[in-house]
């Protein structure tokens, strides 16, 4: 079994499947998720088959774009797997990754049970913060067609899925419900490292967007 030739493969129809994606869950997504994996799996001594695999195919079904069905994507990567030379062990793994994979809330823990598991869902956490993560955020804020910013709206740390589902709340308040909390909730070391770095832009970023709210003059 060539494993190379397997992930590129997979690779190559995970790109043409994302085609068209304008909500901020794109390929670039994956493929940045696949990259930064790739990186903190090396370094953590993960699987690299089961890391990369389940990387490139942890947002194949989202289940925010399927009414909060979160069954498909293990389900689509399942299908996709078995059409190539895959052990059922290395499939069932990447399907449990996925299915475990979606944030569904600040107080809903989400527990990853392997060093793949936990690579894979470090590296799309780093995506969501950052540079990255504060485009990601308004572009998918766009997309919902949700204001950038609501002053007099306080933001709320959801307890469930559904809730978390329903939100409404402005783009800013995504920050506070759930980016700002995703630095404390990274799994390995070599995350943690990365992570205080895009944590601390964006704070930076935030004083700045309510400064220049209220009108601020500043001269750095
Ligand atoms: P991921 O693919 O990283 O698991 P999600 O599916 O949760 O991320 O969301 C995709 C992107 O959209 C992320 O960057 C996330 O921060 C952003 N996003 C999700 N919900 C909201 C929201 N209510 N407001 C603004 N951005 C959001
Ligand atoms: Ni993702």
């Amino acid at each position: 079994m060539d494993k190379q030739k397997i992930i590129n493969e997979i690779a190559e129809k995970v790109r043409k499947a994302f085609k068209n994606e304008g909500s901020g869950h794109d390929w670039w997504h994956v493929y940045r998720v696949w990259k930064m994996a790739e990186y903190i799996g090396k370094k953590e001594s993960a699987d690299m088959f089961v890391v990369e695999l389940a990387a490139l195919l942890h947002d194949i079904a989202d289940w925010k774009f399927h009414d909060g069905d979160d069954t498909i994507g293990p389900k689509k990567a399942r299908e996709l797997l078995t059409k190539h030379e895959v052990s059922e062990d290395v499939i069932s793994h990447i399907c449990e990754i996925i299915a475990i994979m979606a944030f569904k809330g600040a107080e809903v823990k989400t527990e990853m049970k392997t060093i793949e598991g936990k690579v894979v869902q470090d590296a799309d956490r780093l995506d969501a913060i950052g540079a990255i993560g504060i485009g990601r955020a308004f572009t998918y804020g766009g997309y919902k067609n949700r204001p950038m910013y609501g002053p007099n709206k306080k933001p709320v740390l959801r307890q469930s899925k559904e809730e978390y589902f329903k939100s409404e709340s402005s783009t800013i308040n995504h920050f506070y419900e759930k980016l700002l909390l995703l630095k404390n909730r990274m799994n390995t070391k070599t995350a943690k490292e990365i992570a205080k770095g895009r944590h601390e832009l964006m704070e930076m970023f935030l004083d700045r967007f309510f400064q220049e709210w209220e009108g601020e003059i500043y001269n750095y």
